[in-house]
């Protein structure tokens, strides 16, 4: 039973010699591009992802347990997020609100050039609950983002699209900071955004793998690089709207983003597929004090973290 599978590796590999051989001589090739090919999205070093979280954990455990809008815990991470982009070349704006009777900000990064009219847009909310420190919920997403755009600065990425990277105030308060947002642009600076992409808690500890089915083309994005893994995905379905994405949604961009669960259960069919506990929470401490930095998969963030990188890479080129 050797002698079929030399067989067919020998053949493979005689066609991938002809191919090397052959390759970038033919006839009638395209010619060299104006800019160079767009290299391959990088790896996203989980460690540096959970050093931001471990960041966020700090400045929660120093300001009273949570990084609350209007508070000084979202201050400091604010601050923290900023000052690591503006070291990496990002062009940084705060944009101010009030909600419930405080200030909140979001931040906005912008990586310089691209072209202005045709913009990807990759955010996260920054903000915790007031009852716990919100490492899942979701210092999982803004240290993905984060990471993502300082990956874009070690790259030298130049992409063809402009890109812009947020994290958003107050979504715990009603998707307050995005949707002001969203209201602050004129139409014609909303109709220059190709697509926005939102990272709402991506490292639940007992986690899924959840697609937003809102844009196609963004959808198959996120589906394609999950299927090169082998992994499995459901299109999610634990609240649609109940994120950043939903004013942009709203106001006709299209929108995609990844989740890995909240407070639904497990199925016995996504521990199948999945592994982790059936019958308990995606997120048993959502929206509690338990969390923390224990709270996170780190496969499923890193996993997820790649999945971000990939597709910003991908819907920017
Ligand atoms: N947005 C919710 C929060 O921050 C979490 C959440 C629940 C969610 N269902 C969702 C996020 C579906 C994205 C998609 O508390
Ligand atoms: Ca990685
Ligand atoms: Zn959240």
């Amino acid at each position: 039973m050797q002698l079929l599978p030399s067989a067919r590796a020998l053949t493979a590999a005689a066609v991938a010699v002809a191919t090397l051989v052959t390759g970038g001589s033919v006839a009638g090739a395209a010619p060299a591009p104006a800019r160079p090919a767009a290299a391959a999205a990088p790896d996203i070093p989980i460690a540096n992802v959970k050093a931001h979280l471990a960041q966020l954990q700090s400045i929660a455990t120093a300001n009273g347990g949570n990084r609350a809008h209007g508070r000084a815990g979202y201050q400091a991470s604010l601050d923290y997020v900023k000052a690591k982009l503006e070291a990496a070349g990002f062009t940084t704006r705060l944009q101010q609100f009030t909600a419930s009777g405080r200030t909140g900000y979001n931040l906005i990064a912008d990586w310089p050039g691209g072209d202005a009219n045709t913009v990807v847009m990759a955010g996260s909310h920054l903000d915790s609950v007031t009852s716990g420190p919100g490492i899942n919920d979701n210092g999982s997403g803004s240290s993905a983002v984060l990471e993502t755009a300082l990956a874009v600065a070690r790259s030298g990425y130049q992409p063809a699209k402009h890109l812009r990277f947020a994290w958003w105030g107050a979504e715990e308060l009603g998707l307050v900071g995005s949707r002001a947002y969203v209201n602050s642009l004129g139409s014609a600076e909303r109709a220059k955004i190709s697509g926005y992409l939102n990272f709402d808690m991506i490292g639940s500890p007992n986690p899924g793998y959840f697609v937003y089915d809102d844009d196609p083309t963004i959808e198959k994005t996120f589906k394609d690089y999950f299927a090169g893994l082998g992994i499995a995905t459901e299109i999610e379905t634990e609240g649609d709207g109940r994120s950043d994405h939903a004013p942009f949604k709203n106001a006709g961009v299209p929108v995609g983003g990844l989740f890995s669960g909240a407070d639904y259960r497990k199925t016995s069919a996504q521990a199948a597929k999945w592994g982790g506990t059936v019958g308990q929470p995606f997120d048993r401490c959502y929206h509690s004090s338990c969390d923390t930095t224990a709270n996170i998969d780190d496969t499923a963030l890193d996993r997820n973290s790649d999945a971000i990188a990939y597709a910003v890479w991908e819907l920017s080129r």
